[in-house]
């Protein structure tokens, strides 16, 4: 096919060269985008009396068709286009004629790929923002059935204090309700309109801005030009929120692993969301989660690679940022298939409380509550530190638990130890008297499911 934009060269490019060049394999998909930002360029035109009113009705008749045959799959891409741009532009021109060749006046694929991209972007966030609701709601659901749940709360992974499962869930939900925002205000910054930038030094036909960035949904034309076509930090942005998304679902993920292994056995995924192993007849393995954090890198990957595209480029448009669509599609992508399997995965997966209530009663996770306990007596804190390590060091030479130790060996160490230091240290006591605001005592608990229902209405 003749390249739109053949005339000063004395031959077109070698076929090898123009496989290279190509980005139909992977930019077609902004195909809707395309033609919608092509429709309110040509009635910006007619408006402003650039283009006829005929030649306005034909454009958009044959790019109405075009939509149709692509959605329909009667029209095919063509593998050997440049680009969506001049595949869209080539099939408007072979439909209308002339008309399509008036298309392009005041415009530059330069100004045409921005706001595609910008306006696929778009979509795409609410979509993604939407998948994060859902996942939300299934991370609250479990949460709504174990606020009684105890479990050891951890710190270095080894075991801390006590909390429950409803208190170590709700976390997360804190950690993707943030994303959400994060995608937002990526979004909000993303709405401006570079249409009508054109190359890069806008345009001496008399062209309406305004109009068509209110015709495409934005908030306003951006101001620049040279900024509108070379501007790539819209996508830098969202893959930041992007990877902060996928740090959340890989530490949630990892702890997944953990609680479904057979030493902790604090979950239970549905077998719909495991597999097995080809030798050990045992196994049940926690694939999706494992993937989800397997994927977190290239994630990551994506947001680097479009951080060096960007660097070092010289105003405005150069052919580099055409790698843009790769990393910023990929990533979307990736996570949208990750939130679609977390969500449903988490919600299906059966809570041990039981195995979670017996690994609490173990590692001495009510300690601070019995120095507590002497410091409310009047001892000071630190003094009270070290006679609960030394029972605690007690209790382990004499295979007990702090619970257990008869109230004798208790007033050895301290004549301020009484009888209810049991009632104090006892698991359900501790959780309770974590009262603090955003701790794991049922009323902070039941505030925090409060706050996040609100937000998912
Ligand atoms: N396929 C190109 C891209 O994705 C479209 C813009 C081409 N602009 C140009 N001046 N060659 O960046």
């Amino acid at each position: 096919m003749e390249k739109m934009w053949a005339g000063r060269a004395a031959k077109g490019p070698e076929q090898i060269a123009d496989e290279f060049n190509s980005s139909i394999r992977f930019d077609s998909r902004m195909y809707p985008q395309d033609i919608q930002g092509s429709l309110a360029h040509a009635a910006m035109l007619t408006k402003q009396g650039i283009l006829s009113a005929e030649d306005q009705q034909a454009i958009a008749e044959g790019l109405g068709g075009i939509l149709a045959d692509l959605d329909s799959g009667k029209l095919a891409i063509d593998p050997t286009a440049e680009d969506i741009h001049m595949f869209v532009e080539a099939e408007l021109t072979a439909r209308i004629g002339d008309a399509g060749r008036r298309l392009h006046t005041a415009r530059s694929r330069n100004d045409q790929v921005a706001v595609d991209l910008r306006l696929y972007l778009r979509q795409e966030v609410d979509q993604l923002a939407e998948l994060l609701r859902q996942l939300i709601a299934a991370v609250t659901g479990q949460a709504e059935a174990n606020v009684d749940t105890i479990l050891p709360g951890y710190t270095h992974l080894q075991r801390a204090q006590p909390v429950t499962f409803a208190h170590h869930l709700l976390a997360y939900a804190m950690m993707f309700m943030r994303d959400i925002g994060r995608l937002q205000d990526a979004a909000a910054r993303m709405n401006e309109s570079p249409l009508g930038s054109c190359a890069l030094a806008g345009t001496t036909y008399d062209t309406d801005r305004e109009f068509t960035a209110l015709q495409l949904g934005f908030a306003r034309p951006c101001f620049n030009s040279m900024d509108g076509v070379s501007d790539r930090d819209f996508c830098v942005e969202l893959l930041a929120a992007l990877s902060l998304v996928m740090v959340h679902l890989s530490r949630f993920a990892e702890e997944i692993v953990l609680w479904s292994s057979w030493e902790f056995k604090f979950v239970e995924l549905d077998d719909g969301y495991t597999t097995g192993s080809s030798i050990m007849p045992q196994k049940k393995n926690p694939d999706m989660a494992e993937l989800v954090r397997g994927k977190t890198g290239r994630v990551y990957g994506d947001l680097v690679a479009m951080l060096t595209v960007l660097k070092g480029l010289p105003l405005a448009y150069n052919k580099d940022m055409q790698e843009d669509k790769e990393a910023v599609f990929d990533a979307v992508d990736t996570v949208k298939d990750c939130l679609g399997i977390f969500a449903p995965m988490v919600a299906t997966m059966t809570v041990k409380k039981e195995n979670m209530l017996s690994a609490a009663q173990k590692g001495f996770i009510n300690a601070t509550d019995l120095a507590d306990y002497l410091v409310k007596k009047g001892m000071p804190f630190r003094t009270a530190y070290k006679i609960t390590g030394q029972l605690v060091a007690l209790c382990i030479a004499k295979d007990t638990v702090l619970e257990q130790l008869p109230l004798a060996d208790y007033q050895s160490f301290s004549p301020l130890f009484e009888e209810d230091l049991y009632q104090a240290i006892d698991l359900k006591t501790c959780v309770e008297k974590r009262a603090s605001q955003g701790g794991p005592a049922q009323a902070s608990v039941l505030a925090q499911l409060a706050y996040v229902k609100e937000f998912l209405k």
